[in-house]
Order: structure tokens, then C-alpha cells, then sequence
């Protein structure tokens, strides 16, 4: 028995590239800037079948941990980060068929701003673009962005939901057939069909119309993250993917049959919103490579920890060398950023201290680890479980390498036992998500 296709998405940013390898070459300096290697990657998602590359994103360097940038800059997985909404035209021009989804605050635009550029994107991408909407969850960037804090979290997704609503005016302020290019009438558009949306609300006022069509589908494709209640509830009343970082089988399971409820319950279709679970497959020619380089990772403790505490840094704005990292975590932290992401490690840590803890922790929690037949063949068994719809490969930093271990490894092994697709039938992002369920 194998599972149903389904569909690969790659979680990616616009950080530098792998720098230490003795094959990096100029990656992470010339064509990290240049955007050669984003370039040269997401031509290589796109020949492997991937419906799209996700690229997340943040806005701030991080001087939390140890009040200094020092452990930020040193690793650079948070900074330097370029902008996804700008670099995703560049992108998208280099590819044909594959998604890009670019991620942008609803904290930090303006509704106007962002349903403008996206709708820009959608028209120049033929519809491939997607928007994966953030709250955010760092007082520092709220510090860029002339406020002394972040809102409280409930109230961002309040925003958030204002902000959805009035892009989706701003999107709809142009009806279908508006474009005539008439020499005969003697009209480019009709004015008739594109109206102001004199929108008023609680945290919003955008008049209307939009200055361009919408493109494609109408809007772009949504995605979201959510991982609290709130969160879950936002995501399931309005993405069309979702994005979580399961624990384990189970917890994918779980994840996905209260999205799907949740969907129902707001009146959705939930066929119509596809669930990506993220993975980090440690991938070797033989059985014992791919173990062998799991080991070596879980042995760079010193390196591991430190990177955790600037995510956490980043992320939470929990400055962790407060506490004795030969203590368990304290009771009482808790933060404004990613709420649901503290509890996910307080329980993945169970007793543990925070040393031992942070230095043997991953991002993901389902551990894939072998040669490219046997990653395909675990990923095959996760989906008979779960029952859909797709994973969100992650790894960090990434590397020419990493990603043809994917690409040119794992994707084909998928294709050979008919669970990831081998060409695109559809030329809108949406459709080609939505062409099998
Ligand atoms: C796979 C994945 C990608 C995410 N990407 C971003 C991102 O690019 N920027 C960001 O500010 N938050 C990002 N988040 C955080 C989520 O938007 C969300 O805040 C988080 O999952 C916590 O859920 P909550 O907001 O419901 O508490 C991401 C989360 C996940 C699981």
C-alpha cells in the first residue's frame, strides 16, 4: 500500500547560504547578494516537481541573547535577510510553473501597500505568487517600525483579520472584464466596473479602488502558520496552505483534523486548504552516510546551543543566558512572539535542562533519516497516517548540495512510486495545489 500524492513545499529565506563548507565557493558572498543562488535553487524546486518555495522572513538583527548581536551575527540565520516581496519577481522571472510565496506582516504594512505589490507580483507571476501572512512576534522589529512594542498577540490577528478583509476589497475593487482595450470605445478600462471601497474600520481607512487589477485567481494564494487557537482559527478561515511544524505523526494528525474542523466550522471546503508538515531529512548515499551525518549533527553541541539561543533570541525575545542552563526552564517565562512555539520545546524538553536540552534540538520533530529511497518510503509511511497533503522541507543553512539531495535524490524516488508530481498541469499556484486532493 502506498499513500495518495501529495505535494512537496520548501521552507526557505533569504539568509546567506552554507559558508563554512569547503564547497561553498562564493555562495554566500557574491551569489547570495546577487541572487544567483536563490535563482539557481528554485529553477532546481521547480524541475523536481516542488509547488513552491516559501520564503519566511523577519525584521530586525537581534541583540537579545547576552545583549549583544554577536551570537546573530556570528551564525547569520536571522540577518542579514533580504526582502521575499522584492526578491520573489526576481524569482518568479527564472522559473515558469513553480509557486513563490512571500512573507509580509500584516503588523508592519499598510493593507493598501500590500494588496498593491501583490497584486503587481500576481499579475507579473501569471498567478503564481502567494502571500504567507505573519503577525510577527518581536518587540524589535516593532522598534523599526516607530512602535515600542509589539500589539498584544490576540490583538495582531484582530489586526490581521481587519488588514485580510480590506486587501480583499482592495482586490475585488476591480471587477472581472474591467480591462477593455477598446480602440473602437476608445477605453482602456471601464470605469464602471472599478469601484472606491471607502473602507472604515477599527484599525484601517483605505479608500479605494486599487490602481491595478488583481491578476490571476483574484488574489493571491494565502498562506499561514498559525499554531495558537487564535492562530489555527485565523488560518483555517482564510489560507489556502497551512504550515506546521508537527509533533511527530501524531501530532501532524492531530494538526490537520482540527485545521479541517475548523475550516468546516467557518463554512470552508476543507479539500481546499492543504496542510504542509515541516521536515528536515538527513539524506546519505547509503544508511550508514545519512546516520553518520545525523550523528555528527547532534555531536556539534556547542554550536547547536548557541544557535538555538539566537532563534530563541530572535524568535521569542527570551534572553535564555538569564537562566542556568543546567536548570530545566523556569515556570514562569513566557512570551509575546510565537506563543504556541515556547510550549511545543517546554515539551520537547520535558525535564531536561536547557543546555542539554537546546544543544540536541532540531526545528522539526519527525526525524527522517537514510538514502533517498528510504527518506521517500518514510515519507510515504507519515502520509498513510496523516492522510495529506504535503511536507515543507527545512534545513538550515542550505547548500547546493543539501538541495540536490532533495531535488535530484528524494523528489525523483517520490516520482518513481507515483507520490509527487512530474509536471505541472495548471499555470496558477492555486490550481496546480487544488488539481488532486
Ligand atoms: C513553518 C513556519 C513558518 C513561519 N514563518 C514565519 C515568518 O516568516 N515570519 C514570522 O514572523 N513568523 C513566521 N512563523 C510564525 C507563525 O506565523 C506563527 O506566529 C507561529 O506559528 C505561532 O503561532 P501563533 O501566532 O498562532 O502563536 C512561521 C511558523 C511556521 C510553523
Amino acid at each position: 500500500m502506498t499513500a495518495d500524492p501529495f505535494r512537496l513545499g520548501w521552507f526557505g529565506n533569504l539568509a546567506a547560504p552554507e559558508w563554512k563548507s569547503p564547497y561553498s565557493g562564493i555562495d554566500a558572498t557574491t551569489n547570495y547578494f546577487n541572487g544567483r543562488f536563490y535563482v539557481d535553487m528554485v529553477r532546481n524546486l521547480e524541475r523536481a516537481g516542488f509547488d513552491f518555495l516559501m520564503i519566511e522572513d523577519s525584521l530586525m538583527v537581534s541583540d537579545i541573547y547576552r545583549g549583544t548581536a554577536e551570537i546573530e551575527l556570528k551564525h547569520a540565520r536571522y540577518a542579514p535577510k533580504m526582502d521575499p516581496v522584492v526578491a520573489a519577481s526576481m524569482l518568479a522571472a527564472a522559473t515558469e510553473h513553480i509557486g513563490i510565496i512571500a512573507t509580509a506582516s500584516t503588523t508592519f504594512y499598510h493593507p493598501y501597500q500590500l494588496a498593491r505589490q501583490f497584486a503587481t507580483l500576481n499579475n507579473l507571476t501569471g498567478g503564481r505568487v502567494g502571500w504567507n501572512i505573519v503577525t510577527s512576534s518581536e518587540d524589535l522589529a516593532a522598534q523599526n517600525y516607530g512602535l515600542d512594542k509589539l500589539p498584544e498577540h490576540d490583538l495582531r490577528y484582530e489586526m490581521a483579520e481587519e488588514f485580510v478583509d480590506v486587501a480583499m476589497k482592495l482586490w475585488g475593487s476591480w471587477e472581472d472584464g474591467a480591462i477593455l482595450a477598446d480602440p473602437e470605445s476608445g477605453y482602456y478600462a471601464d470605469y464602471k466596473k472599478v469601484h472606491p471601497i471607502h473602507h472604515e474600520g477599527r484599525f484601517y481607512k483605505s479608500r479605494g479602488p486599487l490602481n491595478v487589477p488583481p491578476g490571476p485567481g483574484g488574489r493571491p494564494v494565502f498562506c499561514q502558520a498559525g499554531g495558537s487557537p487564535r492562530g489555527r482559527d485565523f488560518a483555517a478561515k482564510h489560507a489556502d496552505i497551512i504550515l506546521t511544524i508537527p509533533h511527530g505523526v501524531e501530532g501532524a494528525k492531530e494538526y490537520r483534523a482540527d485545521i479541517r474542523a475548523r475550516a468546516a466550522k467557518f463554512g470552508r471546503n476543507p479539500d481546499d486548504i492543504k496542510v504542509f508538515s515541516v521536515v528536515y531529512p538527513i539524506v546519505g548515499e547509503t544508511e550508514q552516510e545519512a546516520k553518520e551525518k545525523n550523528a555528527a549533527w547532534y555531536a556539534r553541541k556547542e554550536h547547536n546551543f548557541e544557535v538555538q539561543m539566537a532563534h530563541f533570541a530572535a524568535t521569542m525575545e527570551i534572553d535564555f543566558s538569564q537562566f542556568d542552563p543546567d536548570q530545566p526552564i523556569p515556570d514562569d517565562v513566557s512570551t509575546n512572539g510565537h506563543q504556541s512555539q515556547l510550549e511545543v520545546w517546554r515539551k520537547q524538553l520535558g525535564g531536561r535542562t536547557i543546555r542539554e536540552g537546546f544543544s540536541g534540538m532540531r526545528v522539526q520533530t519527525t526525524e527522517m533519516v537514510g538514502t533517498p529511497d528510504s527518506i521517500a518510503a518514510q515519507m510515504d509511511e507519515f502520509m498513510q497516517e496523516v492522510g495529506g497533503d504535503g511536507f515543507l522541507i527545512y534545513g538550515q543553512p542550505i547548500s547546493r548540495q543539501s538541495i540536490a539531495e532533495m531535488t535530484d535524490g528524494v523528489a525523483p524516488a517520490l516520482q518513481r512510486r507515483g507520490l509527487l508530481r512530474t509536471d505541472y498541469a495548471h499555470s496558477t499556484l492555486r490550481e496546480n495545489l487544488r488539481s488532486f486532493s
